[in-house]
């Protein structure tokens, strides 16, 4: 028996588990301390009435012998995936109902598509990036190319022309820099990958954020994208959904690679791999895009928005670089006076019990950057920001 060398290549701890350790570490130390959490990206508000409502029923439906279900179809009840093409209709993109797969979340989905790529594609993946995309290929033993973010070019990198690579991840808006690609950008993606005859991988979890109507929410809104993206999506964030559970993916009719269709090999793999997701969370997730649930959604958005905004403003008054929080739930910052991520994190957690996440954990491009959620509650993030007022950050 030989174990898969790919797990040895990977860090000790998955970076959201290594700052949950510190974290308790400190608390164990300092028990007394009020610690304030913008570190990992989870919502904080109760899910919709909308949402709950659908969910009693289902609970309730599940309880009668007569409206009782057993196994549901692995890619999803129809009646959600309905509901999704109607969401993408929406944002002006027609998909079939057989293009769409619902699953339990855009994390397991990323790291699950790779079964369908072998192990000797090369991968480009732009960062600083959620580290799911690279855990995952490194625990499947594929090449990496990094393609580097940074201030001069908005994080927002462009693949170089000549550059060769099978698979390539996007995440617009960016999961950590909070920043989003424009049309004509994510154009010269889609370019690149259908002249290279490569995949884009494009994880759009944090699209319902976007403000800006001339920014697309969607891969699909570029033309030729059909042809070479496979797109992911959640209602972790859109919905409050993180501790329920629900997402899905798209993989076009149109993508087709040596001949064989993507969306006919995924449909072979989750048949085989998956159960599906439960009945009572799909008809929630139904709900969440019901006219009332979205409008319902909206509001939490809206709540989300204003805390990045409370968070940027109290940046701007520090004299600290900033970017994302307008179109993006992430706000990314440079870490004042030099100081390198993880001495930020250090810092911050010591001088005022504020966590938040050490940008070199998205790559070495984040290094002396450190990203804030706006997810907190607004008590909470107003406390956190009169902290970071009080250390004079500016003088450092
Ligand atoms: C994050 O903080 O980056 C996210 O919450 C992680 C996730 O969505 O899995």
């Amino acid at each position: 028996m030989r174990i898969n060398p790919g797990f040895l290549n990977l860090q000790d701890r998955y970076l959201f588990a290594l700052i949950g350790q510190k974290v308790r570490e400190y608390k164990g130390q300092h028990p007394d301390q009020d610690i304030i959490s913008l570190g990992i990206g989870d919502v904080t508000l109760p899910l919709s009435p909308a949402v709950v409502a659908a969910m009693q029923q289902a609970a309730a439906e599940m309880g009668r012998a007569e409206t009782f279900r057993g196994y549901g179809e692995e890619q999803g009840y129809a009646f959600l995936r309905q509901a999704i093409c109607r969401y993408y209709a929406q944002k002006g993109v027609d998909l079939l109902q057989t293009e769409v797969f619902v699953s339990d979340g855009a994390k397991s989905d990323l790291g699950n598509i790779l079964d369908l790529f072998a192990a000797d594609n090369t991968v480009l993946i732009p960062e600083p990036a959620y580290p799911v995309y690279v855990d995952t290929n490194l625990m499947a033993g594929r090449k990496i190319i990094f393609l580097k973010g940074e201030a001069q070019n908005g994080f927002r990198p462009l693949p170089p022309a000549a550059l060769h690579a099978d698979l390539a991840y996007l995440c617009s808006p960016n999961n950590p820099t909070g920043t989003v690609y424009t049309k004509d950008e994510l154009q010269s993606w889609v370019d690149w990958a259908l002249r290279r005859g490569a995949v884009l991988l494009a994880d759009s979890a944090y699209e319902a954020f976007i403000q800006d109507p001339e920014l697309p929410t969607s891969i699909y809104q570029i033309p030729g994208a059909k042809e070479c993206a496979i797109e992911f999506c959640s209602l972790s964030k859109t919905a409050g959904f993180t501790g329920v559970r629900c997402g899905y993916t798209v993989v076009p009719q149109a993508l087709v690679r040596e001949g064989v269709s993507l969306n006919g090999l995924w449909l072979r793999r989750q048949t085989t791999k998956f159960n599906g997701v439960s009945y009572i969370v799909q008809r929630g997730a139904e709900a969440a895009l019901s006219p009332e649930g979205m409008a319902q959604n909206r509001e939490s958005i809206a709540y989300y928005m204003e805390n990045a905004r409370l968070i940027a403003s109290a940046l701007q008054e520090l004299g600290l670089w900033f970017t994302g929080g307008q179109n993006a739930p992430y706000i990314w910052l440079q870490c004042p006076g030099g100081m390198s991520s993880w001495e930020f994190f250090d810092f911050l957690l010591e001088r005022c019990a504020l966590v938040g996440t050490p940008g070199v954990g998205f790559g070495p491009s984040g290094e002396g950057y450190f990203r804030f959620t706006a997810f907190g509650r607004r008590e909470q993030l107003l406390k956190a920001m009169e902290r970071l007022r009080q250390l004079r950050l500016s003088s450092l």
